[in-house]
């Protein structure tokens, strides 16, 4: 049987960055060979951060856009906006009846989120967040579901409900998927701060690279990297942690070891490797920028690829659905 391979990303941002291009989105793109492989902008997940309306709408579409753009192929692959699939909701209500409160409340990401904003602020979305993510997954029979490191424990609670599902409703009810923790490809830091992940909370834009970025500022970001005052370009993460963030960056574009990268500047200037990382990333992101600029230009037409997407999902999700309806024993609707 063919795998089904299912991952997702929330809407929260106007360009994805570097280190989920690396990292998630080409994974994604990789992993649709000889796998039938389902994408989701997960819209409903973003709402727990109560965005602003438009803003949220536009994300969406820019999101799916640069799927598409990396490679996301809706022919072979299913590409959707979740709230486009209303089963993700429906299952999500199902599934909370069989989590325990206890449960969810270990979730750690749950517990740094509310903390950070402290109870008042803390919404019931949030804290069923994680069983919403399992529905996502659930309801495609999936096996491989590629994530960060960040979402091991919540794949861990998808798992441990499609063990209860099975037992408590039968054998074959859901399958159990397998988490594949996509190993950091290239663990990406800030180019200003890099000692940090590259992240959007970071104190400064000048550290981050957006993939939408324009090629300019994207040049000019990498040449004013920080880097240290010795001049040997060698990687060593402790004492060169911006030179070897700098090389892990090329060798992550380039798919070269890094000590053959090493070797090639062997002599040179920090400046070289500065300016010929940005030739190499500005090259290889200009085509993605690109072509996700032309489906966000042409929204009419990303709209009814979306369509398409989400009409493949339903058929796959409503089965899953009927079946875990059936099976907890919801009287069916008579047909007419
Ligand atoms: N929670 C995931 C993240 O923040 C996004 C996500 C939602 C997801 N549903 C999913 C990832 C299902 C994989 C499978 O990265």
């Amino acid at each position: 049987m063919t795998q089904r391979v299912f991952s997702a990303m929330q809407p929260t941002s106007d360009s994805l960055q570097l280190g989920n291009y690396l990292g998630a989105l080409l994974q994604w793109v990789a992993l649709q060979e000889g796998r039938d492989a389902v994408y989701s902008v997960v819209d409903l997940h973003a709402l727990t951060v109560a965005p602003d309306p438009a803003v949220l709408t536009r994300r969406t579409r820019v999101t799916a856009a640069q799927f598409l753009a990396a490679g996301v192929d809706p022919e072979r692959s299913t590409l959707f906006v979740q709230s486009h699939v209303p089963q993700h909701a429906e299952l999500t209500w199902i599934l909370s009846t069989f989590t325990g409160m206890g449960e969810a409340g270990r979730m750690t990401q749950f517990k740094d989120k509310s903390s950070k904003v402290g109870e008042s602020g803390t919404n019931v979305g949030l804290f069923i967040y994680p069983v919403l993510m399992a529905a996502d997954i659930l309801l495609y029979d999936t096996n491989v579901v590629p994530v960060g490191e960040d979402q091991r424990q919540h794949l861990e609670l998808s798992r441990d409900l499609a063990h209860r599902l099975n037992t408590r409703l039968g054998e074959g009810t859901v399958t159990v998927p397998e988490p594949h923790i996509v190993k950091e490809v290239a663990k990406i830091y800030d180019l200003q701060d890099p000692t940090a992940k590259m992240s959007k909370s970071s104190s400064s834009p000048n550290g981050i690279i957006d993939i939408l970025d324009d090629p300019k500022v994207i040049t000019k970001r990498i040449k004013s990297a920080v880097t240290d005052a010795d001049t040997v370009i060698r990687f060593d993460r402790e004492n060169k942690p911006g030179v070897s963030n700098l090389l892990t960056i090329y060798s992550a574009f380039t798919g070269r070891p890094v000590d053959h990268i090493v070797a090639d500047f062997e002599g040179k200037m920090y400046g070289h490797l500065k300016a010929d990382l940005a030739d190499v990333v500005v090259g290889a992101l200009a085509p993605v920028r690109d072509a996700a600029m032309e489906w966000i230009e042409s929204p009419d037409r990303l709209d009814s690829v979306l369509a398409d997407g989400a009409a493949k999902a339903s058929v796959i999700a409503q089965a899953t659905l009927e079946r875990i309806y059936d099976r907890v024993g919801l009287l069916p609707p008579k047909r007419r």
